[in-house]
């Protein structure tokens, strides 16, 4: 285990004491951007300082890159990018599914990567081209060649009301798969498709702090990443398409072919409240209430 992993892994214990000590008990809670959606917790923001303090104390020639206070230190060939606490709708309302994400990049490509599940005490990591391991023991991905029998999970941007975007691939993938899972931690997500408890994963409007730690062992573990076009991931595409591999051509093809993907970028980025959408855009359970009214 190199110097890089032993103190990134250290690091993110500290953060998930600290989500153990506070889990449950009352929180701050702000809003970001006036956005109800997108909360900040004290948690977030003590995890964050504790990571990075013990990051620039180990290595003081490395950039720096946190979620709640942005780009710090040298412009250096090494940068650490961390989400202190992905899941923090999930944190703040006491539900159990939420992680602290560490990657070390080189340029923009991450060459270590750490996600603790500090209530579950679930350790990933991977180092590149070293494989993937969680607590310890070597993860694949899963073997799921047929979306039939495919569970995969998926997240909605914070945006989503003005974008409305996912709502359709949702529903595609939810009638051609398993099961669809969305539960609020997309880094989690991302190892859960490393590790073979999910076979696959797509989302739109997650950052490099999201990804950048879970896209490493994903791949150390087999999986096979790409942007939800199809095109090569990148660190600041905000999105991401991760699969078995043996699944990867079957959801590219539903996304492809979904008017989410179609009308992506064109739609207005203004707020629409649900029941303002034209009529035949309107979700099926705002058609069945609108003809209950009418009775
Ligand atoms: C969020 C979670 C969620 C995903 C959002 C992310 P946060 O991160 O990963 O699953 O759907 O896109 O922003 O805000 O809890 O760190
Ligand atoms: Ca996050
Ligand atoms: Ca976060």
């Amino acid at each position: 285990m190199s110097r890089f992993l032993t103190e990134a892994v250290k690091a993110v214990k500290k953060a998930g004491a600290i989500q153990r000590r506070f889990y449950g008990k009352p929180l701050q809670v702000e809003m970001k951007g006036g956005n109800h959606l997108n909360l900040v917790t004290h948690v977030d923001k003590m995890c964050e300082k504790t990571v990075l303090s013990h990051l620039k104390k180990a290595f003081p020639k490395h950039g720096l890159w946190g979620e709640e206070s942005g780009r710090t230190g040298p412009k250096a060939r090494f940068t650490w990018v961390v989400d202190p606490l992905d899941g923090t709708t999930n944190y703040s309302h006491g539900y159990p599914f939420f992680c602290c994400s560490l990657a070390l990049l080189e340029g923009d490509k991450p060459v270590v990567g750490v996600v603790f599940d500090a209530l579950r005490g679930e350790l990933f990591q991977a180092e590149r081209e070293c494989g993937a391991f969680l607590n310890g023991r070597r993860i694949r991905v899963s073997k799921v060649s047929d979306l039939s029998g495919a569970l995969l999970s998926t997240g909605f941007a914070y945006q989503v009301r003005e974008t409305r975007y996912n709502l359709e691939n949702f529903k595609r993938f939810i009638l051609e798969s398993q099961g669809v899972r969305r539960d609020g931690s997309a880094a989690l997500n991302l190892c859960y498709v490393a590790a073979g408890r999910f076979d696959g994963f797509w989302e739109r409007g997650i950052q490099a702090w999201d990804m950048a730690a879970a896209v490493l062992i994903a791949q150390e573990a087999g999986g096979v990443l790409s942007d939800v076009t199809g095109a090569p991931w990148t660190l600041t595409g905000e999105n991401a398409l991760l699969s078995n591999g043996l699944l990867h051509k079957a959801m590219l093809g539903i996304l492809r072919n979904s008017p989410d993907e179609k009308n992506w970028g064109r739609r207005p980025a203004k707020k629409a409240a649900l029941p303002a959408a034209a009529p035949e855009e309107l979700p099926l359970f705002s058609k069945t209430a609108a003809k209950k009214k009418k009775k």
